[in-house]
């Protein structure tokens, strides 16, 4: 018998990430080859005619897994049974902007659709937010929704993740494929640490493979933390199908088993581990036990280097949080 479908909610559903989203969640790519979906598709009320316009196309691929489409701009029926809420829908940085500029902006749509979230969702769902700054935008959405398990929410570090994946391989003249355990610390922003020092290449720690020391800690790191600057200088639009990519590979990473020796980079509500202050969510390593759990992964150690890097990332959020608590979006 095949399995029943699965609700997922889509914010921002017409924007640039929205196109290159849902088309691969329709196909199968997000939950599976055995997994009908529903998609909701939430968008303001001026961009419901593009939206209209992105239904038509989905309805023409006639996707064998597409069990329904619900386009809105209502919260309450965006989130009706979800069990998967993608929260991307917000306005993208410009070119001089840093990501934590948008706070104000943006930062007043998580309230609601946390709250929206916890009155109509599924029993099991979980959420990742893409849209930024999506660390702090994701603990405004959690702690409007209290009824929801912190363990369910998720911040999108992946797309750094892979960056840095794609420079070491470079880097080594490898694939990407042989990094390994390549963790996001902290916020997706110019103050993440994308920790090379636990990593690894085809095995052997990246510090053995790569021993330009002063390419790690430099050039390396901000190329990764810079990278959807450069994004926005060269397209004029920030990162979107690679940002799409990232959502996808997140949700997988999260579903399926973490093979040994590896992490999956996601910014997760803190527990305390590594020292963080309890409740920001932050970038861990994270390992996922193939049934819907998941842990940070224990037992890595960092020198002062690295303790410096995060507690740069971890002060960055603390202010983040101070903000938001300042407008009156969390308590
Ligand atoms: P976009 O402007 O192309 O699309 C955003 C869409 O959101 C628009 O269609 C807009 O109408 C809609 N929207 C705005 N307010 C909304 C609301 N209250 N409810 C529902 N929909 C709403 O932007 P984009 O390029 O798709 O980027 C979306 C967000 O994702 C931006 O904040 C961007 O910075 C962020 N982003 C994050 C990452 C990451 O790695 N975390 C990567 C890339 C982009
Ligand atoms: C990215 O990393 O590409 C996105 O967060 C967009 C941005 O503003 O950098």
């Amino acid at each position: 018998m095949p399995n029943a479908p699965v609700h997922v909610t889509v914010t921002g559903a017409a924007g640039q990430i929205g196109y290159q989203l849902l088309f691969r969640i329709a196909s199968g790519q997000l939950l599976g080859a055995d997994t009908p979906v529903v998609l909701r598709l939430l968008e303001i009320e001026p961009a419901m005619k593009a939206l209209e316009g992105v239904v038509m196309e989905l309805d023409d691929c006639a996707f064998p897994l597409l069990a329904g489409i619900e386009a809105t701009s209502d919260l309450d029926v965006a989130f009706t049974n979800t069990s998967w809420a993608l929260l991307v829908g917000s306005i993208p940085r410009k070119a001089g902007m840093e990501r934590g500029d948008l706070l104000s902006v943006n930062g007043g749509i998580f309230k609601p659709q946390g709250q929206a979230i916890a009155k109509n969702a599924a029993s099991d769902v979980r959420v990742l937010v893409v849209g930024n700054p999506c660390n702090t935008n994701c603990l405004i959405a959690r702690e409007n929704a209290p009824e929801v398990p912190a363990d369910r929410w998720f911040a999108m570090t992946r797309l750094d993740e892979n960056r840095a994946k794609t420079q070491l391989a470079k880097k080594a003249g490898v694939s990407v494929a042989d990094v390994a355990q390549l963790a996001i610390w902290g916020n997706h922003s110019a103050t993440q640490f994308p920790d090379f020092s636990n990593s690894t290449i085809a095995g052997k720690p990246t510090t053995e493979v790569i021993t330009d020391t002063a390419w790690l800690e430099g050039d390396f790191i901000t190329t990764v933390q810079k990278r959807g600057a450069a994004i926005i200088e060269a397209r004029g639009l920030s990162s979107a199908a690679s940002a799409a990519n990232a959502a996808i590979d997140t949700v997988v990473g999260l579903r399926t088993k973490t093979a040994p020796g590896d992490s999956v980079s996601v910014a997760v509500a803190s527990r305390g581990e590594y020292g963080t202050p309890e409740g920001l969510q932050f970038g861990f390593p994270i390992v996922a036990d193939g049934e819907g759990g998941w842990s940070v992964l224990e037992g890595l150690s960092h020198d002062e280097f690295a303790k410096d890097r995060i507690a740069k990332t971890t002060e960055e959020l603390v202010g983040e949080r101070e903000d938001v608590r300042g407008l009156g979006l969390v308590s």
